[in-house]
């Protein structure tokens, strides 16, 4: 989806600053772009690799006009959880932690901007109201009892028992409440964008379901099946990346927190279009909580 939006902004022009997992990715991605555009490389499993890029662009001192935090990923279906460089449970520390830090150290480049944006991906799972926020355990933060114990836990409400699927939810929640505490931050001085792409299966082994087709490829295999083709209420990988790439260019989205979901309006058909956000996600207290309690978790982990 990233790379798709990245396919469109620099077909108009943009001067795009990409961050790939390394230099493979990175010059793979550079030779299939069309116009200016430069990478760098980190590991999102690794605060201490994050810090680091994070120390370039500001030594770079060139102003950002939008920050855009896509990348992500799940292991549904995975009941043993997998721990980041500063052993943290990884799909918290990717979708989450990384990006928390990331929108920490570089906001003095957006704020040298004319008219900045934050622009994050989240999704409808974390709603539990939601169809697909329903399918399985839903997303509950409880009061952060994992994540107030420090690095090694399981489950952000402390719970020790993983639950991959869930551990995905809770992670898009933390990106809503994220958007809505750098709104507060920043006194809703610029647009704050949450959205949700919808479901997006792609038809190779890659793409975000990659984990649930190696683990489970005949369950996976009919679900894609059911969900793209029978029933199609999935969004093609472009037209997501296209949906991003608006939200990076839309004069119209004013300043101040926003949420958006790619929304199912008929056979085949999307619209995206603004929406709620579920009742923990529009949690002031909560998105202020989570956002310290991280922050600290950072701290503590880049200093040993
Ligand atoms: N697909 C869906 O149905 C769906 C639905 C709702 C929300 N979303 C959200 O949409 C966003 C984009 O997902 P997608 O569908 O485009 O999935 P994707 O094809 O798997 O892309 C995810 C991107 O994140 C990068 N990434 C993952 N872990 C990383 C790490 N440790 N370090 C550096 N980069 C890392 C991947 O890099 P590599 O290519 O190197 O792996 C890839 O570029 C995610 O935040 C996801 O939660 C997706």
């Amino acid at each position: 989806m990233g790379f798709e939006a990245a396919k469109v902004l620099s077909a108009q022009g943009h001067e795009l600053t990409i961050l790939c997992r390394n230099q493979a990715t990175a010059d793979q991605t550079l030779s299939q772009l069309s116009g200016s555009a430069r990478s760098v490389t980190c590991d999102l499993a690794d605060l201490s690799a994050v810090e680091e890029v994070c120390n370039q662009l500001l030594a770079d001192e060139t102003a950002l006009d939008a920050l855009v935090l896509n990348a992500g990923l799940q292991y549904a279906g995975a009941s043993e959880a997998q721990f980041s460089a500063q052993n943290i449970e990884l799909t918290f520390a990717v979708n989450q932690l990384a990006h928390q830090l990331m929108a920490m150290r570089l906001l003095p480049l957006l704020q040298r901007a004319a008219r900045p944006r934050l622009v994050i991906t989240a999704s409808e799972v974390h709603n539990p109201g939601s169809g697909a926020g329903k399918v399985g355990k839903p997303a509950d933060l409880g009061e952060l009892e994992g994540l107030r114990a420090g690095a090694g836990f399981a489950m952000l409400n402390g719970s020790a028992r993983f639950d991959g699927n869930k551990a995905y939810k809770d992670s898009k929640l933390c990106n809503v409440l994220m958007a809505r505490e750098l709104n507060r931050q920043l006194d809703a001085a610029m647009p704050v964008i949450a959205w949700s792409p919808g479901l997006v299966i792609t038809r190779n082994s890659g793409g975000f379901f990659r984990y649930n087709k190696r683990s489970n490829p005949l369950g996976m295999g009919a679900f894609a099946f059911v969900a793209r083709d029978l029933l199609r209420i999935t969004e093609s990988v472009d037209n997501a990346g296209r949906l991003l790439a608006q939200l990076v260019n839309d004069p119209e989205i004013p300043t101040g927190f926003s949420y958006f979901t790619n929304k199912v309006v008929s056979f085949g058909g999307h619209r995206l279009e603004p929406t709620d956000t579920s009742v923990e996600g529009a949690d002031l207290q909560k998105a202020e909580a989570l956002w310290q309690l991280s922050a600290q978790l950072i701290t503590r982990s880049l200093s040993t």
